[in-house]
């Protein structure tokens, strides 16, 4: 019998999530099936209920519901299982596994911005001096498992100061974060530091809006990237006038998804002809 999945958001009909899980099936011979489903804001535990009913196997979840999803295995009396420790500390989870009664919450988002930047574009991320900006759900979803990967100090820079400082606050009240330098600043903040990976989080780019950067933040050999795809940001272009190796969040995209058919199929997919594919569309 063919295992149902989907991914759950608002919107969703831009999703490439269905097309990407498609290829890993048809890749490793595995009969799914998995689909986008639109849930209205107030409808995502609905949703969730309605796929567990019919016996869907598991789903992704997608802007807005990563933090709804997090709570959501509570409220259908299933238990909620942390597989990977970090899913608890972003609150957010983007990755939902039924199975045996229970509802396990994963984020794969962190893991897959490490995947694309380290096996993809061959950056090790080992002592590298990382700028996050933004520190909005997609940079609380990826600021883990990025230490982890570092172990090096790392600034978070935002629009809003506040935000920065309640995501570095929520970071290193964890014991095994406690000792990382964490360092908040407010946009127009940085001075002469250089940065060997610099990660846009922010959603800045969908309006076309400028982060304002030093036009000297890249260090020699910099990575910029920018977890958004399918546009040039400016920050993208920014970084490019400035010398920085530019990447989109395109690998990403399938490295998170890529995670979740693991954790759901226990097979691991080939990432990069599905990102060879996904490429050429665009
Ligand atoms: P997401 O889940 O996509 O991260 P979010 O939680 O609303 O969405 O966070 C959006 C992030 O993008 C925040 O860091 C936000 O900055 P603020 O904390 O100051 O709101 C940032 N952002 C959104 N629009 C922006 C813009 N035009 N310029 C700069 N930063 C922007």
């Amino acid at each position: 019998m063919t295992d149902r999945y989907a991914v759950i958001g608002n919107p969703i009909a831009h999703s490439k999530s269905p097309l990407i899980h498609r290829m890993f099936a048809e890749q490793k011979g595995q009969d799914i099936s998995y689909e986008a489903i639109l849930a209205p804001p107030d409808g995502f535990a609905a949703t969730v209920g309605r796929l567990l009913k019919e016996g869907y196997k598991g789903c992704n979840v997608t802007v807005p519901f990563k933090f709804e999803a997090f709570k959501i295995a509570d409220s259908y009396g299933f238990q909620v299982m942390d597989a990977l420790e970090s899913d608890r500390r972003a609150d957010a989870v983007n990755t939902l596994d039924f199975r045996n009664g229970k509802i396990m919450g994963h984020n794969t988002d962190g893991i897959g911005l490490v995947n694309d930047i380290q096996k993809n574009l061959g950056v090790e991320l080992r002592d590298k001096h990382i700028l996050l900006i933004g520190a909005g759900g997609a940079a609380a979803g990826v600021l883990h498992p990025l230490l982890e990967a570092s172990q090096a100090p790392l600034v978070i820079y935002n629009r809003t100061l506040e935000k920065a400082e309640a995501l570095q606050k929520n970071v290193t009240q964890h014991e095994k974060f406690r000792l990382f330098s964490i360092k908040p600043v407010q946009f127009g903040g940085l001075g002469s530091e250089q940065f060997d990976v610099v990660i846009n989080a922010t959603s800045a780019g969908l309006t076309d809006s400028e982060i304002p950067l030093p036009t000297t933040i890249f260090a020699p050999g910099a990575l910029a990237y920018d977890m958004m795809y399918g546009r040039e940001t400016p920050f993208m272009e920014f970084a490019r006038k400035n010398g920085a190796r530019v990447a989109d969040g395109l690998g990403m995209l399938v490295e998170q998804a890529a995670e979740a058919f693991f954790i759901w199929r226990d097979v691991r997919p080939d990432t990069a002809p599905v990102i060879a594919a996904l490429r050429e569309r665009q």
